[in-house]
This record gives structure tokens, sequence and C-alpha cells, in this order.
């Protein structure tokens, strides 16, 4: 039998109107705090002038730095961990989808220490300012767990990393901030549940907590994704695509992702105007057909929680019914698309495979279905 480490430290606060706490959150770490989020939506939808108000009001000083794009770079990043450092900031919140999240730990870690962020894939970071997280998505599950990813400002090279003091210490989870989501990005970032929710319940460093958090992830998305979508008002589906967002997050923190996420980075690493959820769209068939045969039980396992009828079908058609009805979900969420239609151009595919393993190789290590450069070249073309 498997020996098993399980740790996750966020306090996770999760309801409506739940913003409203972060003044008193924040107090108890710093006076100061660096509020981490991108150029649009929060402004916007007015949540940013709502949460300088509420720190203002605990006594937490906001400096803002509202620079993060949707695929951050280590500029970016090493732009805000310079200002947190200029100014003694003693506390970093991440407001927004999961790039400003992500973006967030990274400048937690780089104000702390005194080199580029990029050299953290090399050096092990030890320590790291304290991050709160707010997120405005139900996506990327970066609100509870410790990982970030970042785009390389001159390679383009996109890889995830993640180091125990990246751990944000409290996540605050408003389903009231998200109901001012666009639907391409509720159909986004919720497909990127579902896969977050697949590649750590199919891989191979599943175990049974991750898988726990997986399928209370999975009953809810099913019944809540396309919800979401197509009443986008509708609190009661937003709060349950954000339950999901965040028990898929704990997911991946355990386990881990497969080769979707291994494809997918170099994808919008290369390409900044792809969003992650809409490429992994774009390669989730293929990759479940290659993966089929390595992990039938499990695909078989999710397509019975999906309420797929069995009705005679063998094991291959059942396990097959899995992949059909994954891309009913991606029609029904307009998102039924291929990597041409996202702009990239097909020489570039090779580049992408070799940096597919180049920065996400664990991840292509933990999928079920063992992978080289011409696998994951063929599944790219197959995908285009
Ligand atoms: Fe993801």
């Amino acid at each position: 039998m498997k020996a098993l480490n399980i740790y996750n430290p966020v306090k996770i606060h999760f309801g409506a109107g739940l913003i409203g706490e972060t003044g008193k959150i924040a107090k108890k770490y710093s006076d100061t705090a660096l509020i981490v989020t991108g150029k649009n939506s929060m402004q916007k939808t007015g949540t940013l002038d709502k949460l300088v108000k509420i720190l203002k009001d605990a006594g937490v000083a906001p400096i803002i730095f509202d620079g993060i794009t949707p695929n951050p770079t280590t500029y970016e990043i090493d732009s805000a961990a310079g200002i947190a450092r200029g100014k003694g900031i003693g506390l970093i919140i991440g407001l927004g989808g999961g790039s400003p999240l992500d973006s967030a730990k990274a400048v937690a870690v780089a104000a702390k220490g005194n080199i580029p962020v990029w050299d953290y894939l090399k050096t092990t970071a030890k320590e790291a300012l304290p991050v709160i997280t707010i997120v405005s998505t139900s996506g990327t599950g970066s609100e509870v767990n410790r990982y970030s990813v970042m785009t390389n400002t001159e390679t383009g090279e996109k890889p995830g990393f993640g180091y125990e003091c990246m751990y944000p210490k409290e996540a605050v989870i408003d389903p009231e901030i998200m109901l001012s989501m666009p639907a391409n990005v509720t159909a986004a970032t919720g497909f990127d549940v579902f896969v977050h929710i697949f590649e750590a319940f199919t891989g191979k460093a599943k175990n049974a907590f991750s898988s726990a958090y997986c399928m209370q992830a999975f009953y809810l998305l099913k019944d809540n994704l396309i919800k979401a979508y197509n009443e986008p008002d509708n609190i009661e589906p937003r709060g349950n695509m954000a339950l999901a967002s965040a028990l898929a997050g704990l997911a991946i923190d355990i386990s881990g992702v497969g080769i979707m996420h291994a494809m997918e980075h170099p994808v919008s690493g290369n390409y900044s105007n792809v969003a992650h959820g809409a490429g992994l769209a774009a390669l989730a068939l293929e990759s479940m057909k290659y993966n089929l045969n390595a992990c039938k039980k499990d695909f078989m396992l999710i397509a019975h929680h999906f309420g797929i009828k069995r009705a005679g079908k063998s094991d291959d058609e059942y396990a097959g019914s899995l992949i059909e009805k994954t891309k009913e979900m991606l029609s029904a969420l307009n998102l039924n698309i291929r990597l041409k239609d996202l702009g990239v151009e097909k020489d570039k595919l090779r580049k992408i495979a070799k940096e597919a393993f180049d920065t996400m190789g664990f991840a292509i290590q933990n999928n079920p279905a063992e992978a080289g450069e011409n696998e994951v070249l063929k599944l790219l073309e197959n995908s285009y």
C-alpha cells in the first residue's frame, strides 16, 4: 500500500457577501497590503473599489498593482514584487481569476527573496509573504492551492510551480462576486474545473483523498456548470460551481494534472490571447481518447456518475460514452473548438510539444497513458 502525506493549510471562507470580512482577515497579518489584480473586470464591477474601502475601514492601507494580464508574465510578477519590497508591504491580496491569484502567490515569494521569480523554478522557495485570495471565477482552484503558473516574458515558456510556503493563508470565496462573470469566462473556467477533476481522478498520483474531492466536485459540476452558463444571475449554480472549483483545486494540489494541462500551458504561453480553459477545450477530446485504455474503469465510473445509462454497452462503449458526453458539454458551453480556431499556427506544434516536456514534464509523467514527444505532437495535430 502506498504511503500518503496530505497537507493543505488554507483557511477557506465560503459564502455570499463574505468579501466584507476581508478587512478583518487582512488585519490579522499586516497593516499594509498589495492588491494584485488585472486591469478590467474588478474595476468595471466595482469589486476593487469595494475591497479598497473594506481594507481601509479595517485599518489596512492598500496599494493596487493592476498590471496582471490573462497569462501573467515574469515581468509583471517581478514588477509587483519590487513594489511590495520597496514599500515594505506585509500582505499580498490576490483579487480576480486564476491569473491574479497565481501571480499573488508568485509575488509573495519574489518579494521575500531578492532574485527574479523565474529563478524559483530551480531554487526552492522557503518563505513568502502571507497571501489572501479573493476569487472572482470558478475555475483554476488557485484560491486554495500552492500553485502558480507564469509565462517567461522573453521565451514564452509557461511552467507551473509551487512550494509549501506559497499556500494562501486564507481564501475568500464569495459567489456574489461571480455574478458578473461573462458567459465565455463562465464556460472556459468551468471546463477547467472539469479537466482538473478528470486529470486528478485518472492520474498516476491519484489517491483516496484526491478522489473524494474529485467526486464531490464532479457532482456539483454536472448539475451546475451549464446552468451557471445559461442563468448568469442565479447565485445557486454560481455558488455550487465555486465549491466545485475549490474542491477540484484541492484535488490537483494533492494529485496534480496530466497531459491536457501539459499541452495547454505552452499553447497559451505562446498565444497569450488564448484563455486556459479554451485551450483545454481544444485538447480535451483527443487526450481523453488517448487515455481511455489506460484508465477505462475511471472513465466508466465518471460516466456512471454523469448519469449515462449502461444499457447493454460493452466496457469500451461505456467508457467511450464519457467522451461523447464531454463533447455534448463542450457544445452546450459553445466551446467545441480546435487549436486552429484559437489562432495557433500549425508549424508551431512541434515547439509546443517540446515545451510541454521542458516545462510541464511532471504532468506528462503523471498522465495515465505513457507519452513521448512524438505522441504529444500527434495529439496536438489531431486537435488542430
Ligand atoms: Fe487548469
